[in-house]
């Protein structure tokens, strides 16, 4: 998405990966297929191209700060650093005074029997590093199920949070330009399955000094790791009407895919403009939307019935062109547009549902 958003503004685009025919190769002047580690192919790569960016933030630090010897790296890599292991990133959070869930490293089981006296109990256990749409956590309400969470390798390192009991989960994607210009999409809100993003719907049911804080924080970060990119706040909403900061996407976000189809300027170009060096263009929104995922398992029953759901005034098609439909896997998504952020959300359900054959 952020290739097409480049070659529609007239850039060509070089991808570089440890796979081949990726989403991106299939749209990109160039596929460089090589290991992450493989360092003097990141340089090669980087004396390619005038900017280097990314969509993936588990990119080790090795490659971009190889990348960064031949071109410039935005956003910059030590924002890569310290988002890609969730204990450097909420330690980050916590410490500039962003609000967060309690949480604790847990490197043995010692470390976990403390961490369930101190942050408590219910918790979700989740591996530091590599994990994403929900792999890699546990959630725990007993000490038997804590234990049971770290019995297949006690010493990978872990973040044990306490458990959110939320009223709702909402994002903002938000953007900072290499002049320090910031820009966002407002609150958008988050259903998820299986601690995968299901649903997003934009603008989001809170009310506006909740919309008003979930900003000015998103802009503090945003500030503070001096990103020159987009990059996205997941928070929680609690009960009392607290917001928790969840963790941040250092990229265009899933979350954040409804702004190609509802807004003037959609997450990736705006991404392509901040790493270019072009100003921001405007996020004014021109209908409300919602974004319904599409994962592997709707392919069980063969090709999912494509025509039914694209039948819908208002509902627009994304495919990714990922060649293996694998369960829980994202291979693309619906948006819905309507008058309203309700009717938006009924029928990218809708649409979504009509794609299974009966
Ligand atoms: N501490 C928590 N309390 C309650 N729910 C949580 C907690 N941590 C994660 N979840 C649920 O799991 C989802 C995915 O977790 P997250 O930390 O965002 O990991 P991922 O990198 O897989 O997106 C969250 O959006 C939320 O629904
Ligand atoms: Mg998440």
């Amino acid at each position: 998405m952020f290739a097409l958003a480049a070659r529609r503004m007239g850039y060509r685009v070089h991808t570089f990966s440890p796979e081949s025919d990726t989403p991106t190769g299939q749209v990109a002047d160039v596929e460089m297929q090589a290991a992450y580690e493989d360092l003097d192919a990141v340089r090669r790569f980087a004396s390619g191209v005038r900017v280097v960016t990314f969509e993936f933030e588990n990119v080790p630090a090795a490659t971009a700060a190889a990348a960064a010897e031949r071109a410039p790296v935005r956003p910059a890599g030590h924002i890569l650093h310290t988002t890609q292991q969730r204990l450097r990133e909420k330690s980050f959070l916590s410490s500039s005074g962003f609000p967060t869930t309690r949480f604790a490293a847990v490197r043995s089981m010692e470390d976990l029997h403390r961490a369930v006296r101190e942050v408590g109990l219910p918790a979700v256990i989740k591996t530091a590093s590599f994990g994403y749409d929900g792999k890699g956590q546990a959630n725990a309400t007993t000490l038997a199920e804590a234990e049971a969470a770290l019995a297949e390798s006690p010493q990978v390192e872990r973040i044990y949070e306490g458990f959110v009991d939320f009223e709702r989960e909402v994002s903002v994607v938000a953007a900072r330009g290499a002049d320090g210009a910031f820009a966002h999409w407002g609150v958008i809100e988050n259903t998820h399955r299986n601690h995968i993003l299901d649903l997003s719907v934009s603008p989001a049911g809170v009310d506006p000094k909740t919309a008003v804080r979930a900003i000015e924080i998103a802009q503090g970060i945003l500030q503070k790791l001096e990103v020159v990119g987009v990059l996205c706040v997941e928070f929680f909403l609690t009960k009392a009407g607290e917001l928790l900061v969840n963790e941040l996407a250092p990229r265009p976000h899933n979350s954040g895919h409804l702004t190609i189809d509802a807004h003037v300027t959609s997450q990736f170009e705006q991404q392509l403009r901040a790493v270019c060096g072009l100003p921001l263009g405007s996020t004014a929104q021109l209908c409300s939307a919602a974004m319904a995922n599409l994962l592997g398992d709707l392919w069980a029953n063969g090709e999912p019935d494509w025509a039914a759901a694209c039948a819908l005034p208002g509902v627009k098609l994304h495919l990714y062109g990922k060649s293996e439909a694998r369960p829980g896997r994202k291979m693309g998504h619906l948006t819905a547009l309507a008058d309203t952020a309700r009717r938006a959300a009924q029928l990218a359900l809708e649409a979504r549902a009509r794609l299974t054959r009966k």
